[in-house]
């Protein structure tokens, strides 16, 4: 807890002199307001009662300076302070999205969208209120409290100590009400959580809930979450609208008390009338801070609890880092060794002793069933995880080694579930060089035989597409995912089942551009057409997470094995059709 709330509150430190500035602008503004009950004081005793007309209009000036100067360090301090407040806000967001960027693939396999978005928002903003708000409050009411406690003792100590005798008891009772009400509030956020997890997961994937006609289910698993985070909030209402008026009452009580002890005092002749006004004066800057407390321990509690989640990710760290002396391949060829490569996702081992070479230029087929860790082989490359044993090289570098952004920069991956930004289609085509010239971004479409559904699009190029890639078909798709690898002229082609939408016909056309435009450049190809196979260099066939068979396609034709038996599947099916 108590780390926790030193690195909120280091947060402020960029920001020290601004801070300094804006707390003594508020000290000023709180000694103005301390000032002015004394003066009031005086009135009532020199003025009014001995008659000493002549220092009125001085003292009338003195409480409308004040006034004036309390106004003016109000106003600059609340401008600082905003300043600081949405800077600082600025600040987390900024670094929290960074990290994520940095985090690893690995994270995002484990955490959902919808609770990380909660943590960008909810929580962050917990963290910013107390930091723009609660923690200038503590300060406020402090002060406020310290000065007209010292003041009202100077006035009269009889009257002072009876008033806080009600101090204990607002303080109780504000605790009291802080236990009660913490627990709902966490309930109320975790709710939020929830309900935003679930709102976010069932827009993302409408399409099957259509496609399934599930309207009515998830709208009734909606109305159940929605309805307990009203029954959360409800609760907290209530607790927040008994509990108000019962902290008021307390603290109103302090005026009859003060007027009845000050009137004792009065006639007992241990004070004069002026003082008693000028003690009224101080009631609300003694017990407000006391009134307030419930809600600062509350906004603390809130803040800590979510400074936590959010630091959380923060501290995560990413598993996957360059060294600190990486480096990187003096000429990025395409030369790739896996040697004797182990991996697994956590306890489930994946792939076993993989030991394999790609030279430059040549091009690899990885086939297997579904499962069989092709995509995961070749995330490998790109180091998106940590191999467990063994080593993976490019152009003679571990990836454990090597500089990761340029490692990965010259690799084109079309990945199996290609993402298309809500963008137009040529920026997502240029995505991985954003300077790409118009000319470049047409022939990479080209190479991908994208080209002629692009020209019949609406805005040909400059057409918008939606989120995942709402409005193209599948094989659009993936030929738009094929022209943004091209377009970076990798070292290294890494197509998964990335034609498996594209008719046979496209298909070969796209394979003999490729050819021509990346020959040289060493090819990884997943699919399931044994057509897109047939001319590799080197054919692997993983089974149970290791290399059943494995070369030409004449050899394994000749080995009679499994691939053997894949491609007389697909005669025979090819046949039947
Ligand atoms: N991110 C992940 N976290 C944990 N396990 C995973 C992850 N991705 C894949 N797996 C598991 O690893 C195994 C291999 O998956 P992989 O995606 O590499 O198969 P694949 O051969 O590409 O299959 P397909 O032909 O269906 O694309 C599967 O059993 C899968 O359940
Ligand atoms: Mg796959």
């Amino acid at each position: 807890m108590h780390s926790t709330m030193f690195r909120i509150l280091g947060l402020f430190k960029p920001y020290r002199r601004l801070i300094y500035m804006a707390l003594t602008l508020e000290l000023i503004a709180i000694v103005t307001r301390l000032i002015v009950p004394r003066l009031t004081a005086t009135v009532v005793n020199d003025v009014i009662t001995d008659g000493k007309y002549d220092i009125l209009t001085p003292l009338c000036i003195a409480i409308l300076a004040l006034t004036v100067l309390r106004s003016a360090a109000g106003y600059t301090r609340a401008m600082t302070f905003q300043k600081v407040s949405q800077q600082i806000n600025y600040d987390i967001r900024t670094g929290l999205y960074d990290h994520l960027q940095e985090m690893p693939w690995e994270f995002y396999d484990k955490n959902r969208v919808g609770e990380i978005m909660s943590r960008m928002t909810g929580d962050m903003n917990n963290v910013r209120n107390f930091l723009c708000n609660t923690t200038f409050s503590i300060f406020t009411n402090s002060v406020c409290f310290v000065g007209s406690f010292v003041f009202m003792m100077f006035m009269s100590w009889q009257v002072t100590l009876m008033v806080l005798i009600m101090g204990p008891i607002i303080a109780l009772t504000a605790m009291r009400f802080n236990r009660l009400i913490r627990p709902v509030f966490r309930d109320v956020r975790e709710q939020n959580a929830v309900l935003n997890t679930r709102t976010q997961e069932d827009l993302a994937g409408m399409h099957v809930v259509k496609a399934f006609a599930r309207e009515d289910y998830e709208q009734q698993r909606f109305e159940k979450d929605n309805r307990e985070l009203l029954k959360k909030n409800l609760k907290a209402s209530f607790i927040w609208s008994n509990y108000m008026p019962f902290m008021d009452l307390l603290s109103q009580l302090c005026t009859p008390i003060t007027l009845a002890g000050g009137a004792l005092m009065v006639y007992l002749g241990h004070m004069n009338i002026g003082e008693l006004v000028g003690v009224t004066g101080y009631i609300w800057m003694l017990t407000n801070p006391m009134r307030q407390l419930a809600n600062i321990i509350n906004a603390t509690a809130q803040a800590v609890t979510s400074a936590e989640k959010v630091f959380y990710y923060t501290d995560l760290g990413s598993t996957i880092r360059e060294p600190q002396d990486a480096v990187s391949p003096e000429k990025f060829e395409g030369h790739v060794v896996f040697d004797h490569v182990t991996f697994s996702y956590g306890d489930h081992i994946v792939l076993k002793d993989i030991c394999l070479e790609a030279k430059p230029g040549q091009t690899i087929a990885v086939m297997g069933a579904t499962g069989s860790g092709k995509s995961t082989l070749i995330t490998l490359l790109g180091r998106f995880y940590d191999i467990q044993k063994g080593s993976i090289l490019v152009d003679g570098i571990d990836v454990r080694r090597q500089k990761l952004k340029p490692l990965r920069k010259h690799i084109g991956f079309v990945q199996q579930d290609n993402f298309l930004f809500s963008d137009t289609i040529a920026d997502n085509i240029r995505y991985g060089k954003p300077g790409a010239d118009m000319d470049r971004v047409k022939r990479s479409a080209h190479v991908a035989m994208a080209d002629e559904f692009i020209e019949h699009c609406p805005q040909g190029y400059e057409t918008v597409v939606g989120e995942r890639g709402m409005g193209l078909s599948g094989g659009q798709k993936q030929r738009t995912g094929i022209a943004r690898a091209v377009l970076i002229s990798p070292s290294i082609l890494v197509l998964d089942d990335s034609t498996s939408a594209v008719d046979m016909e496209t298909e070969y056309e796209i394979q003999q551009e490729l050819k021509q435009v990346l020959s040289g450049r060493t090819t990884f190809i997943i699919a399931h057409r044994i057509s897109s196979v047939k001319n590799a260099d080197q054919i692997i066939v993983l089974k149970n997470g290791e290399i059943a068979e494995r070369g030409r396609h004449r050899e394994l034709m000749d080995l009679d094995g499994i691939y053997a038996g894949m491609v007389r599947d697909q005669m025979s099916s090819a046949v039947k059709v």
